[in-house]
């Protein structure tokens, strides 16, 4: 007869896991087993300390619904949504860095021409910007699908809005023939991710804050190119070093420079101060060789 006790319950509790007929959930099941015992272990964890746990999760299961995803919202504080982004998203060093997803992306966001205004009442200060598309070797990807989304001066997505029914602050368009696009729309601002639930209840019994430095959000796809999930960051936004989920990389951030009153680039003459943002986005070949960017 087994004896389960501290010593021997890990390996028992593996045992059970024999005739698994998945090998990759049994691998996967195998090493969470491992880390979760250690992990009680390491910390010598209570029985109250255990159940505040499950009470947790409980509140993160309960507060989820099909506009908040409390769970999605705990990995990315927990740093895991970025680890899994990293690691199933290496790439060679010539090519853009990928982020976060994030829970604010919505599908059939409208599609706009170059030029268009992608605020489409979206409140902030104008922003003007042009973005390049290319693959490695500097050649020009025309006609790339290029979806944009980021929040407004309030740092809030039109989603987070109750009643807004309109797409704002998003959209979809094309790369030219010389791979580039350009739109207007308004200057995204920091903001704090939502923490009026269990996750930002447990930020803030870590002394941790919510707020994500501001950026807009890109997601671009070419034929024969692996698409990419990025931001842009803006410089010298306070949070760049602190983001709540932890998606900054140094070389996602960009100048976004502010300019007085005046002629903006497409022409039209603007009464308030307004910005001005390019980035060159360049993407890994499909199917390409997996080689790391880190070091
Ligand atoms: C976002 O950037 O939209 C985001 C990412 C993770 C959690 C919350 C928001
Ligand atoms: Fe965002």
């Amino acid at each position: 007869m087994q004896n389960v006790d501290e010593d021997t319950i890990t390996q028992i509790v593996l045992a059970r896991h024999a005739d698994a007929t998945d090998p990759r959930l049994k691998q996967i099941m195998t090493s969470m087993v491992q880390h979760l015992h250690a992990f009680a272990r390491d910390v010598e964890l209570t029985e109250e300390e255990w159940f505040k746990g499950i009470q947790f999760l409980t509140d993160v299961g309960h507060i989820t619904d099909d506009n908040r995803q409390e769970f999605i919202l705990l990995s990315d504080t927990l740093g895991l949504s970025m680890l899994v982004t990293a690691l199933n998203n290496r790439k060679p060093r010539e090519c853009t860095e990928s982020t976060v997803f994030g829970p604010f992306f919505v599908e059939n966001a409208p599609q706009y021409q170059n030029g268009d205004d992608v605020a489409n009442g979206a409140k902030g200060e104008p922003c003007f910007v042009t973005g390049r598309i290319t693959g490695i070797g500097g050649e020009p990807v025309p006609n790339a699908r290029v979806e944009v989304w980021q929040a407004d001066s309030d740092g809030f997505y039109d989603v987070q809005y109750e009643g807004v029914t309109s797409n704002q602050g998003r959209g979809m368009l094309r790369s030219l023939a010389d791979g580039s696009f350009h739109f207007r729309s308004v200057t995204a601002e920091s903001y704090p991710i939502p923490h009026d639930g269990p996750v930002g209840r447990m930020l803030a019994a870590l002394g941790r804050h919510p707020w994500r430095p501001a950026h807009l959000h890109f997601m671009i796809e070419a034929p024969g190119y692996e698409r990419l999930i990025t931001h842009v960051f803006r410089s010298g936004d306070e949070y760049l070093d602190s983001d709540a989920v932890f998606g900054v990389r140094s070389s996602l951030v960009a100048d976004w420079q502010q300019h007085a009153p005046g002629r903006a680039p497409d022409g039209t003459e603007i009464d308030t101060s307004f910005r001005t943002l390019d980035f060159t986005f360049v993407l890994n070949q499909a199917g390409a060789a997996v080689r790391s960017n880190a070091a």
